[in-house]
């Protein structure tokens, strides 16, 4: 061990840890294994045939502008036509207010880096995304968490909480991760009103959004927040900074995303990014503009759509099929993951060993709490989108068998 580093480390890298996810993956690369453990988008959906030609086109037509640094905002062609995409769902914005980033999660750094001092308290979800805690923790950030049930956060246990003192709220409308639920209308009309009412800006990450296999479309909360606020001031865009990305609807290895804020915030979030990395790839921007442009997107997002939901759907049938009845989990609208809750007593460690003996693997529930984590010791997030129909019902099968294991080792230590 070397110490004379060790030593010299910054205060905000003591207590940091690497994600328990990614460690927990590592052990689940063994090609026998089954994974319903990362929130991996299905490789065979990939566009690889248009991005092989985005690039050469980008290459012969442009080649010298797309491989020379650029500016920090983003490649302009690419923030209007996310500008252009945003009007469809009625977030009002223009390319001033897009920031082109290295993924949502470099956005979710800056956002720390914009507005936590160390102590303040972020109001969470619970169960919420461990890689925005993980964000959040290098700042300093405590947590204040909400439950949430099927219609997602419990918005009747807020205001107690906003009032015990938060700096923002960070919400997942759309499909949550982990737990796959979505957040009410009526319920994001409560929100937005507390966040008003209360002064507390929202952080709305919405990686899924587009990604609905079922029912109707709910406005975004960016959205509520400027409707509730034309009412006095005509805003545009208020109380929300709202977050998206290419990762789930064309590939997360271009590490492609963007934030949508007023343009004074958008302002300070690209000083930070200029420290961080001058800007996010032109070469990528350029081809992920060639790749999305003349309706491609929307018929692949068409696509994927369609691919995921047989996925999810498959994954449901086979639970309703293998699991006992003890055992519950959501029934999610759209999105990558579902959330099975275990009956009292279990551990959802114990639970990953067995699975994994069975050749079979998902994330252990407590990785997604700000907490302790002892509230997620009997739920397991399971991924559908990863794994062909036939795999994910052999994959439930032997989870199954975990589980009936896992049931009578608990029953009989009562
Ligand atoms: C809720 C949420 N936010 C952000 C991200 C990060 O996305 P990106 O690949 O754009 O960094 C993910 C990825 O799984 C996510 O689920």
């Amino acid at each position: 061990m070397s110490t004379i580093w060790m030593s010299r480390y910054a205060q905000r890298t003591l207590g940091i840890k690497s994600s328990a996810i990614r460690e927990l993956l590592k052990v689940t690369q063994r090609p026998e294994i089954i994974s319903f453990g990362g929130g991996l988008p299905a490789p065979d959906v990939f566009p690889v045939k248009r991005f092989e030609e985005a690039c050469h086109k980008v290459l012969t037509e442009r080649g010298a502008q797309a491989l020379q640094y650029g500016a920090t905002e983003g490649y302009e062609p690419l923030r209007e036509m996310i500008a252009r995409n945003l009007a469809r769902y009625g977030i009002v914005a223009k390319a001033e207010n897009v920031l082109i980033t290295s993924g949502s999660q470099q956005a979710l750094d800056l956002i720390g880096k914009l507005l936590i001092n160390r102590g303040d308290r972020v109001l969470v979800e619970a169960p919420t995304y461990l890689g925005a805690l993980q964000a959040f923790n290098v700042y300093g950030a405590q947590y204040v968490s909400v439950p949430v049930d099927e219609d997602g956060l419990i918005t009747e246990q807020l205001e107690s909480c906003i009032r015990s003192g938060v700096k923002f709220m960070y919400v997942l409308p759309n499909f949550q991760n982990p737990a796959g639920v979505t957040l009410s209308e009526g319920r994001r009309h409560q929100l937005i009103v507390l966040a008003d009412k209360y002064g507390i800006p929202i952080v709305e990450d919405d990686p899924y959004g587009k990604l609905r296999y079922e029912g109707e479309h709910i406005p975004p909360l960016v959205v509520l927040d400027r409707e509730n606020l034309r009412r006095d001031n005509g805003f545009t865009l208020g109380n929300v900074i709202y977050l998206s990305t290419f990762s789930k609807t064309l590939a997360p290895g271009i590490r492609l995303a963007w934030i949508v804020a007023p343009e004074d915030v958008i302002s300070k979030i690209v000083q930070l990014k200029q420290a961080a990395d001058l800007h996010t790839s032109t070469f990528t921007q350029h081809v992920a503009y060639e790749v999305a442009r003349d309706g491609f997107l929307d018929s692949h997002v068409k696509l994927v759509r369609q691919v995921y939901r047989e996925r999810r759907d498959a994954m449901l049938h086979a639970l309703r099929e293998y699991f006992p009845h003890e055992v519950t989990w959501t029934h999610p609208k759209g999105g990558l993951f579902l959330w099975v809750t275990m009956p009292e007593g279990t551990d959802s460690q114990a639970l990953f060993r067995a699975a994994l003996a069975e050749d079979v693997a998902f994330v252990p529930g407590d990785s997604f709490y700000a907490g302790n984590g002892a509230e997620g010791g009997r739920h397991m997030r399971l991924n559908f989108s990863h794994s062909q129909p036939e795999a994910i019902q052999e994959g439930i099968r032997r989870l199954s068998v975990a589980v009936k294991m896992q049931l009578r080792a608990a029953h009989m230590a009562r």
